[in-house]
């Protein structure tokens, strides 16, 4: 009996299943109900009273290695073969909970930019941050002499024409469209832009900007008005109201900013509107005429009118941040807030 016990240990113990089917083989020649354990149990009554205690024992030490043996290939073998659309059996991920990031608020106001111009129509273009004079000034009708191209304000880059620049606005990529596409135009430029300016909590050396721009023919100051109407009611809420000043941009003529009344106080005067009821927000007008035709838009047929806001602008009055720093500092204590804004 003892004999027989220590042979089938051996046998557990030297087991190893590859596949499925070696494993219901064991299972079947030991554990099963007519297997080798079950007679050992049938031969139990044979052994004398004095030994039945240790036999026992051993019988039993038997059956739970070969349980263990049976479980453990079980687990190997299915694992093998791991579902990965069933999460709990991804033994390759990360335990739980797992921490979901946060999209950053300035990507939340882009978004939010885009999809309030998207539902009337404007589509979204791109251009390269790595500017040149024309695309950047020349085009827009900057003078030659305009302060905005002064080193003081922009970050020129090496070249050898000595005209590379990082963008100081979005309105570049007005430029781009225009010359490469034919009214109507109807699109939104959001991109990142750079300013040689000190840091502190009201100005930062890059920001990003949300560009806007309607070229078709009979485009008036009024479709400008109510389009910019519609998309502070969107952004700030349906009682927000907006008001237009008389303003300069060399690309624009007429030129206005725009501001929105402050939602702090509903208008009636705070701290954070500096008790004027209102708060720019944007700078906008109709396109000048020189600046069509220096992107070959026949100026005679087509008109047209532009915006361009900071996108920071937008998110520190719709989120209540008050240091521009805060944006590109990464401070997780920051960021985090903005989660159940996804
Ligand atoms: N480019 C201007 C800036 O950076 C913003 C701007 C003003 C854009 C008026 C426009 C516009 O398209 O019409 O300050």
């Amino acid at each position: 009996m003892r004999e027989k016990i220590n042979t089938l240990l051996s046998e557990v113990e030297g087991f190893k299943a590859e596949n499925k089917e070696q494993l219901e083989n064991f299972r079947i020649s030991l554990l099963g109900s007519k297997g080798k354990i079950k007679g050992l149990f049938a031969d139990f009554k044979n052994v004398p009273n004095e030994e039945k205690k240790e036999v026992g024992q051993l019988i039993n030490d038997l059956k739970d290695k070969a349980q263990d043996k049976f479980d453990e290939f079980k687990a190997q073998i299915e694992g093998a073969g791991v579902n990965f659309n069933n999460n709990e059996q991804d033994l390759s991920r990360t335990p739980f909970p797992l921490e979901v990031g946060s999209r950053h608020p300035i990507s939340i106001v882009r978004n939010e930019i885009i999809d309030i111009f998207s539902r009337i129509g404007f589509t979204v273009s791109e251009g390269p941050e790595i500017e040149d004079d024309w695309h950047n000034f020349s085009a827009l009708n900057f003078p030659p002499e305009h302060p905005a191209r002064d080193m003081q304000d922009t970050f020129f880059v090496k070249s050898e024409s000595g005209d590379i620049a990082l963008r100081t606005h979005t309105s570049s990529v007005q430029v781009r469209i225009m010359e490469n596409s034919k009214p109507p135009i109807r699109t939104l430029s959001p991109g990142r832009v750079y300013r040689n300016e000190a840091i502190s909590a009201r100005a930062h050396c890059f920001f990003h900007q949300v560009e806007g721009l309607y070229i078709a023919e009979d485009v008036s100051f009024a479709d400008l008005k109510q389009t910019l109407l519609y998309f502070a009611k969107e952004m700030f809420g349906e009682e927000t109201e907006i008001r237009l000043r008389p303003s300069y941009f060399p690309f624009t003529e007429p030129s206005a900013e725009m501001d929105v009344s402050c939602s702090v106080c509903s208008g009636k005067g705070c701290n954070v509107c500096k008790y004027t009821g209102f708060l720019e927000i944007l700078g906008c007008g109709m396109v000048d005429p020189n600046v069509l035709e220096n992107c070959g838009i026949d100026s005679k047929k087509y008109t047209g009118f532009a915006f361009g806001m900071g996108i920071e602008r937008i998110a520190m009055l719709k989120y209540k941040v008050n240091d521009l720093r805060l944006y590109s500092e990464g401070d997780i204590r920051f960021l985090e807030q903005f989660k159940s804004a996804l």
